[in-house]
């Protein structure tokens, strides 16, 4: 039932506070601030190389997981789109885990490649919000994610609940691989659960978003910037722009714009940038700079420090709590998530049932 609101999307990213806590909830014990697994019997410290591979918005949350497996447990990651994986003969060497995240554990393409990395003699993970589908029966490692029934065809609470799982299981790692010291988990933990009030955070800012919905609106194409782990929700808030307002949408890496993109920028292309301040923060706002000075509108979500440093002359801003790097990737999936919605509004399409897309894609 949608209960108040008008669409399901709209209710399952607001849902998003409540089912990250959940998440959260079973994989993190707050009574001394650490991770805590379900029952895993493999040697998680024996762990050599990850392999993760998945489709859409379930990759994106693949792409900043690679950040954080490298970052904490210093472990190689390779990442690939489902339907790339199998046909480039990709070397799996023993000591392996493979990584599956999939909302609905039923994506053709994502199963093929399970059953692939199986016959291989892969360790299979698999992150599903699903517990009872094809991908949660074939597992070594089982993770779900508490999302709920995820019924708007693009997914949203399923993405940040992917994000909350794939941050415990690589800190978990990291304290496995003796990477991470008791209080730089706890650390960890102590972020991770800072997370649920971040995100109610950034709901606030849910009408100043519709009410610059109709700057986007009109536009043919738009652009997303972003930078580290950032760089995958430029890709994800292009993705939901794309399928239910039907825009042509890019993401990008902000440092890529020079090479070829910003040939695309006039005053029609607004160009959407993600930029927490913090290390990276400079650099995207010369990239920024870079945009503005050639005609470029710019719209800047970033927190109050980053809006006072670089928001003028933005068409509009969008202004995030100040958050600890580690959980800007969930709560900076809100804005994205709630911008590509209310322009489908202003634009009048079918939100839930975006045309020529299915919520699970069983075919290869
Ligand atoms: C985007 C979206 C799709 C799915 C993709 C994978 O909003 O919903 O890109 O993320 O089809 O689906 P799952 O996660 O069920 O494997």
């Amino acid at each position: 039932e949608k209960g108040n609101y008008r669409h399901f999307m709209q209710k399952e990213i607001f849902e998003q506070p409540t089912v990250v806590a959940q998440t959260l909830g079973s994989y993190l014990r707050q009574a001394d601030n650490s991770v805590a697994l379900p029952q895993i019997d493999f040697d998680l410290s024996a762990i050599n190389r990850i392999t993760i591979v998945a489709c859409g918005t379930s990759y994106y949350a693949g792409m900043v997981a690679k950040y954080w497996f490298e970052q904490f447990a210093r472990v190689p990651v390779d990442i690939d789109v489902a339907s790339e994986f199998r046909y480039r003969e990709p070397v799996l060497e023993d000591g392996g885990l493979s990584l599956f995240i999939s909302q609905s554990g039923e994506t053709a393409d994502t199963l093929a490649a399970l059953r692939h990395c199986k016959e291989a003699g892969q360790t299979i993970g698999v992150v599903v919000n699903v517990p009872t589908s094809s991908m949660a029966r074939e597992a070594d490692l089982l993770l779900p994610t508490h999302a709920g029934p995820e019924i708007g065809v693009a997914s949203t609470k399923a993405f940040t609940c992917q994000l909350a799982v794939l941050a415990a299981l690589a800190a978990h790692m990291a304290v496995k691989k003796g990477r991470m010291s008791r209080e730089e988990e706890q650390e960890v933990v102590r972020h991770l659960l800072e997370a649920p009030a971040c995100l109610n955070s950034a709901l606030d800012h849910d009408d100043d978003i519709a009410s610059m919905a109709h700057l986007i609106a009109p536009a043919r194409d738009v652009l997303y910037l972003g930078r580290g782990p950032d760089y995958p929700l430029a890709l994800e808030g292009a993705l939901k722009l794309k399928e239910i307002s039907y825009i042509h949408a890019e993401g990008y890496a902000s440092g890529e714009m020079k090479h070829g993109p910003i040939a695309l920028i006039d005053e029609d292309v607004p160009v959407i940038v993600l930029a927490p301040s913090g290390p990276l923060f400079e650099k995207t706002v010369s990239n920024m700079q870079e945009v503005r000075a050639r005609g470029g509108k710019v719209v800047l979500i970033s927190d109050e420090e980053g809006l006072e440093e670089a928001g003028e002359d933005c068409i509009a801003t969008i202004q995030m709590p100040k958050v600890h790097p580690l959980i800007a990737p969930l709560v900076y999936a809100v804005p994205v998530q709630l911008l590509a919605y209310h322009v489908a509004c202003v634009k009048g399409t079918d939100v839930d049932q975006p045309r020529n897309l299915a919520k699970s894609v069983t075919v290869e």
